[in-house]
């Protein structure tokens, strides 16, 4: 192991480590060093940033602006917890933000500022507390459906019995009403309890899955959809239930498939992603499966509800594709995260990959 050999080496080395972004301001609040992870947040080099002005970093309504000039006038030091920052490349961060106030050894004032993104734990946070009332409500309807699976199946069957004795077809009329609704019923009872059991896994290749799902689709496409492929080969092979993830994936699939009607594209896309968070779990690598398609987008009322069952925004949607998505994915330790706009629809499907 390579010991640091003076105190500014490693003092250095921390500074290009740490996750925490760090920019050092002069007291007319241009910039005199910002860290790699600063870099990083507002995507330029300390070369092209130094002796700029703060305001060229992040949007001058931002009443931080002056917060910040006051900071320097009052010499006092202040932090704020979940700051949502408008940033002028474009991004928006929620963070934790600490101001010092620093005397440099020749007398002058400068600013030290630090940014704690919490973007990605916020999220993960929150997928937990959702996912928690996903279940619930889940369990409920389970519960449910379970009540009703036995009286529909013998409501069913006198219907039929009726259907024998009657000689009458108009009568008849009645009975096939009956017996055509109960297995309409029947069907919805069966999605809402779901597939059962544990996933039986096996080391499989997640992309001879996505493949399978592609085809399903591609064969009753009788629209202009086209679809598009960007693999990652390089993902190694994952534990998974295959008959569950063929599931789960097909109702992400089908649904971007309804959203765009006639015509759109969709696109499949993999991706392998390090150090990433599920739950409390740490994974070193993750395979993140990204179903995107152009079409109008979630509507804006249902939008925070879609993974809940029984939430649909189609006239003849059950509204148990996504729910019954979340629980397979879920099941293999995973997450499904969902962003979109009109023109833009992702759905990310996060499996942990064991090896
Ligand atoms: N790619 C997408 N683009 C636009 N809206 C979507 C997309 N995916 C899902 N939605 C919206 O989310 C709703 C819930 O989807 P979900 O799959 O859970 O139920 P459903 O498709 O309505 O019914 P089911 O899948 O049970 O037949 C959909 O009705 C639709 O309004
Ligand atoms: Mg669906």
């Amino acid at each position: 192991m390579a010991v640091p050999t003076t105190k500014t080496e490693l003092y250095q080395r921390i500074l290009e480590h740490t996750n925490v972004a760090i920019l050092l301001f002069d007291a007319d609040l241009k910039l005199r060093y910002l860290n790699p992870s600063a870099e990083m947040l507002f995507g330029a080099s300390v070369r092209q940033l130094a002796g700029q002005h703060f305001s060229i970093l992040i949007n001058p309504r931002e009443p931080l602006m002056d917060q910040l000039v006051e900071a320097v006038r009052s010499m006092h030091p202040f932090a704020k917890h979940e700051q949502l920052l408008d940033l002028l490349n474009g991004k928006t961060v929620t963070a934790d933000l600490n101001v010092t106030i620093i005397q440099s050894s020749f007398g002058e004032t400068e600013l030290l500022f630090e940014i704690t993104p919490i973007d990605r734990l916020m999220r993960i946070s929150r997928d937990d507390a959702v996912y928690e009332q996903q279940v619930t409500t889940r369990d409920l309807l389970r519960s449910l459906a379970h009540e009703i699976k036995n009286p529909l199946g013998g409501l069913r069957g006198a219907a039929q019995l009726l259907d024998r004795e009657l000689t009458s077809e108009d009568q008849r009329e009645y009975t096939r009403v009956i017996i055509g609704e109960a297995d309409r019923l029947q069907k919805l009872v069966n999605r809402l309890l779901g597939p059962s059991g544990m996933p039986k896994t096996e080391n499989i290749n997640i992309h001879q899955i996505i493949e399978y799902v592609r085809n399903i689709v591609i064969t009753e496409n009788d629209s202009d959809i086209k679809f598009h492929r960007d693999y990652d080969t390089s993902i190694p092979e994952i534990k998974g239930d295959p008959d569950m993830l063929v599931q789960a994936l097909l109702n992400i699939v089908k649904n971007a498939k309804q959203a765009l009607g006639d015509s759109g594209n969709i696109t499949i896309r993999t991706r392998v992603l390090r150090k990433f968070t599920i739950g409390q779990m740490k994974h070193r690598i993750v395979a993140k499966i990204d179903i995107i398609d152009d079409g109008p987008g979630i509507p804006g009322d249902i939008k925070e509800k879609i993974f809940y069952p029984m939430i649909t925004g189609r006239a003849e949607g059950t509204g148990l594709g996504l729910s019954i998505a979340q629980r397979l994915i879920h099941q293999h330790g995973g997450l499904i995260e969902c962003e979109s706009e009109p023109g833009k629809t992702v759905f990310s499907i996060m499996l942990p990959i064991e090896i």
